[in-house]
């Protein structure tokens, strides 16, 4: 799909990177010639893909971080800088969620998430674009959403509030910060299973499975189509694309919008049924 070579010399730092789409889109932009930065709280899952990295011929490094904190943000990017020189691109992806009835969430429960979610992406974008705009310098960022950032969601209000901040952030720094050629962009993913998103997320196997089946496509989201769209939103070849969000979620949230399409599980005999009614 890209040229092999199309991130070589640049810098990618994934927040988040150790596990599930993090990590896939990692090893995805390692493959096409960037060298990875990847930070996380866990040790083992940021060692385990640089060395995956590593092993299939790319370059990579880590430093545990947590982004909820500006300092230890501020330590993370030092350590990247003496590793491969200033990251050119970050992705914003180190999320946290859960599903919940929200009248019984704590303060901290809510805390816990948009800490991750908004102040961690904010610590991160901040911190990186006053390191270019001081070196005068261009930048990428990329952040990863939901599809319900902009539609709201039962049961993750938490990540709901944070995202549509994320979302608020991006299109506004795309337009405050063009200026010092920095451009910010989205990504909403629909379902894509992973680890820790499925183990929070899906209350059960049958859940899962009704759920695919509700989905428009029947099926979930494969980690290769969203990593090739990451690229192509961290690549030269969508310099003109800024401040936007692309959802990629096989139609789902438009399957939830539209007044008839329920309508998908009418079987074919009462359409028939139907039809047949009306050429009487
Ligand atoms: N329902 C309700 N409240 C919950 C909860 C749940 N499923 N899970 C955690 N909480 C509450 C805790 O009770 C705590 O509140 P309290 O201090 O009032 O009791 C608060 O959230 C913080 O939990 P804690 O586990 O101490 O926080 P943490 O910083 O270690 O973890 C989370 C943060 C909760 C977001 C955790 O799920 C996490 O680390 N997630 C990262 C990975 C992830 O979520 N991936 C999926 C992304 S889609």
């Amino acid at each position: 799909m890209y040229a092999k070579d199309l991130l070589a010399g640049r810098t990618v730092l994934v927040t988040g990177g150790g596990t599930g789409l993090g990590r896939s889109m990692a090893l995805r932009m390692a493959e096409l010639g960037a060298r990875i930065f990847l930070c996380g709280r866990r040790e083992e899952p940021l060692r385990e893909t640089c060395d995956a990295i590593a092993k299939a011929g790319g370059a990579a490094a880590w430093a545990s971080c947590d982004v909820r904190e500006p300092a230890a943000v501020e330590k993370m990017l030092d350590a990247a800088e003496a590793q491969f020189g200033r990251p050119d691109t970050l992705v914003n992806n180190a999320a946290g969620n859960f599903i919940a009835r929200t009248e019984t969430l704590s303060p901290n429960a809510f805390n816990a998430v948009v800490s991750i979610v908004l102040y961690g992406t904010f610590h991160c974008t901040q911190a990186l674009a006053r390191r270019w705009i001081a070196a005068k310098q261009p930048g990428t960022v990329l952040n990863i959403l939901t599809t319900y950032a902009e539609t709201g969601s039962g049961f993750v209000v938490p990540s709901a509030c944070a995202k549509a901040g994320v979302l608020a952030m991006t299109r506004s720094l795309a337009v405050e910060w063009s200026k010092y050629r920095i451009r910010l962009n989205a990504i909403a993913p629909g379902p894509f299973p992973t680890e820790g998103a499925w183990s929070r997320l899906m209350p059960s196997k049958d859940y899962e499975e009704r759920a695919k089946q509700h989905h428009p496509m029947k099926r979930f989201g494969r980690h290769d189509e969203l990593a090739n769209l990451a690229v192509y939103l961290v690549s030269p070849q969508s310099e003109y694309v800024n401040g936007e969000c692309v959802t990629i979620d096989g139609a789902l949230w438009l399957r939830g919008a539209g007044e008839f399409n329920e309508l998908l599980d009418l079987p074919d005999a009462v359409w028939q049924q139907m039809e047949s009614a009306r050429k009487k």
